[in-house]
């Protein structure tokens, strides 16, 4: 369970990456979403104890992240985004050395690692030095790590960017196994609508939506995407592609050469931004 009051970061430079983020984070799975830049790593940096916030509090589980970080940092694990593994050990070492310096006995780390590299299928590559891997497989070495560690809580920032469409169904299938809370951030939003019981958007460093899936797609009902390269008077323009959102009923008018229909999905979260729906 995770709670956060106000937090604000600023960067040494004058970047303001959070601008005041109060949220409690009580279900199992939560994604957060938002464009680059949003504030996503650095809200993971600050409760994963990597980063000290300028202002403001959270807790995990009722420990306070400034004062009680060391015993914070004993029950969770962080996979940041832009880890790579050490070429020349395998990828049975790099778990196995990472639980042994959390306090595991070897033998449960060997067995461990064993585990959840077989289960993320690594299983032919666990021996061979990790710079052999390719960086999917280099990605689910970490995963495989956060998996074995027995915590309370897992910090994942972009566990899946760059897996084909198999290993993502593999990490998600070990993430769903997972017995403590997971926060992940991603750009897919096909892995938010699977993976998470809740989703958190953050834009410009502040909480824009919360709140589960069906809840944060509520006001698009009965609406479906139209894309038209087909210049329209209302709506959205990407580059030479117009959007706007009607009724489903009203969606065969818009049958034909040059449109497109969608149903909605959590991408609309994005797109939708700023435009009125259609009534
Ligand atoms: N070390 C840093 N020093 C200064 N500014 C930073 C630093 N790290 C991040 N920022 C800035 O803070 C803001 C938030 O960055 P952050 O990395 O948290 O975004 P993000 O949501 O994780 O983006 P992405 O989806 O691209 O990973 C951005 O404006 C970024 O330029
Ligand atoms: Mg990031």
């Amino acid at each position: 369970m995770i709670r956060t009051d106000e937090i604000v970061k600023r960067y040494r430079n004058g970047t303001v990456a959070l601008h005041g983020i109060t949220l409690d984070l009580d279900e199992r799975v939560t994604a957060v979403i938002g464009m680059n830049g949003a504030g996503k790593t650095t809200l993971i940096r600050i409760l994963s104890t990597q980063l000290e916030p300028t202002s403001g509090k959270a807790e995990i589980n009722g420990l306070d992240i400034m004062k009680n970080a060391s015993q914070i940092r004993k029950n969770i694990v962080s996979i940041p985004q832009e880890a790579s593994p050490i070429g020349i050990l395998t990828p049975f070492e790099h778990v196995k050395l990472y639980l042994v310096g959390r306090g595991m006995s070897m033998s449960e780390a060997e067995r461990n690692a064993n585990i959840s590299l077989d289960q993320l299928e690594l299983r032919e590559f666990k021996h061979k030095p990790s710079d052999t891997l390719s960086g999917g497989m280099k990605r689910k070495v970490f995963v495989a790590m956060a998996l074995s560690a027995n915590v309370d809580t897992i910090f994942l920032d972009e566990p899946t960017t760059g897996l084909d469409p198999l290993s993502r169904m593999e990490v998600w299938s070990a993430i769903r196994q997972l017995e403590g809370n997971v926060i992940l951030t991603t750009h897919y939003m096909d892995e938010a609508h699977e993976l998470s019981d809740e989703v958190v958007m953050i834009h410009g460093g502040k909480v824009l939506e919360k709140g589960n899936v069906k809840s944060l797609l509520s006001r698009f009902k009965g609406l479906v995407r139209v894309e038209t390269t087909v210049p329209q008077e209302k709506g959205l323009q990407i580059g030479r592609l117009y959007i706007k959102y009607v009724k489903e009923e009203d969606a065969e008018k818009y049958l034909g050469e040059g449109y497109n229909i969608k149903r909605i999905t959590l991408d609309d979260l994005f797109i939708s931004r700023g435009m009125a729906l259609e009534s």
